[in-house]
């Protein structure tokens, strides 16, 4: 198989989307390559298991005894020239001990051009997930941001980076663009037809789907990354702080005298509505929108979504600036982003025919 199947991605071609045929079920894996967090899908159409890192490392000075107890104590790391460099979930802990901040190999949605070991990271990060193919041109599906204004061709450089890596592990690796990955998990019922909109870490990506193909796409270079470190800059507290506070049941149908929770309020608000903005710009320059008596779906999914009220408040801000056909929100069906979302696009894969 070649890449011309790739779906909504930046490299694809135009009228690119994969037929739904009734192609034998086989094991399919969904890889999510996401800014905070990198997840995978492993299974057939009736189920699948998921695995998770975090997209993050920290470096140490070398020694060998450093060494012998990471590796004593099952901490994933590898040596470069004087460094160890502790990756994924365990570079986590391994900074709130040393009161360090993680580094990350990629933000705004795409390999961090400006973070010098980015790739190798990533490959490590990948490779403590992504088994070698059991047979050769096993299908991948792999997430790919749409195009923002800040990240330009960047986007060729990291879909390129990832197809070559997962070639090299004997898979046949499909791009498919991230919000349309929501509506391939959710909108089945609706002949994949409606808009998945994915609130991340490092971004914010759209797509507007007509019968699994997509009509638009695009992307807002901010997420909860944007959050996390507005609101430490303006409260004077690391950005890892604001993080976990936003992380533990944040709730934004709640106002707060706090000065973080307002602050967490403000920011939320200020993503909302540049996404709800940029919504109504992309739909109404568009010259392809599905014609359609039903209201078209919108699904909201990623880490960012998470926090009560957030729903509502997109809602609230929609209604003043209403796009030129009817919508209804749909809730996930798993009730859970991230991890359960990719098990159902895998289930999703299974069923396609992409030979
Ligand atoms: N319960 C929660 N409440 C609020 N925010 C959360 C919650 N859980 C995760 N997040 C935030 O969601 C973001 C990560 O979301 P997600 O895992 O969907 O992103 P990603 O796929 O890694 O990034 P991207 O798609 O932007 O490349 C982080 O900013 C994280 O702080
Ligand atoms: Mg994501």
């Amino acid at each position: 198989m070649d890449d011309r199947n790739d779906i909504g991605a930046e490299t694809a071609n135009d009228q690119a989307a994969a037929p739904y045929g009734s192609g034998t079920v086989a094991t399919r894996t969904g890889l999510d390559v996401g800014t905070s967090k990198v997840v995978t899908a492993r299974g057939d159409s009736k189920q699948a298991s998921t695995n998770a890192q975090l997209n993050a490392f920290v470096t140490v000075p070398y020694s060998a005894l450093t060494q012998n107890t990471l590796q004593g104590n099952g901490i994933a790391h590898y040596r470069e020239g004087d460094d160890l460099v502790v990756y994924g979930t365990s570079a986590e802990q391994f900074a709130h001990m040393f009161n360090a901040e993680c580094r990350r190999p990629m933000a705004k949605g795409i390999l961090n051009s400006r973070e010098p070991r980015a790739t190798h990271v990533l490959e490590a990060i990948l490779g403590s997930l992504v088994p070698q193919a059991r047979t050769a041109g096993e299908v991948i599906a792999f997430s790919v941001p749409a195009a923002a204004a800040e990240t330009g061709s960047d986007i060729t450089y990291h879909e390129e980076t990832l197809k070559r890596y997962l070639k090299g592990r004997g898979y046949s690796p499909l791009a498919v663009n991230e919000g349309l990955a929501v509506v391939l998990a959710e909108l089945a019922g609706e002949s994949f037809t409606g808009i998945g909109i994915s609130c991340g870490g490092g971004m914010c990506n759209v797509a507007l789907s007509y019968l699994s193909i997509p009509s638009l796409t695009f992307s807002l270079a901010q997420g909860g990354d944007f959050i996390d470190s507005a609101v430490g800059a303006v409260v004077h507290e690391p950005a890892t702080r604001v993080k976990a506070i936003k992380e533990d049941n944040f709730d934004l149908t709640r106002s707060s005298d706090d000065k973080i929770a307002k602050a967490i309020h403000i920011y939320y608000d200020k993503l909302i509505e540049s996404l709800v903005e940029e919504l109504h710009r992309a739909v109404t320059r568009s010259q392809r929108l599905p014609r359609t008596d039903k209201p078209l779906p919108i699904v909201l999914a990623g880490g960012t979504s998470m926090p009560k009220g957030f729903r509502d408040r997109f809602e609230q801000l929609m209604r003043r600036r209403p796009l030129p056909f009817e919508t209804v929100f749909r809730s996930l069906e798993a009730n859970s982003p991230g991890p359960i979302q990719w098990g159902y696009l895998t289930r999703r894969i299974g069923k396609m025919d992409v030979s």
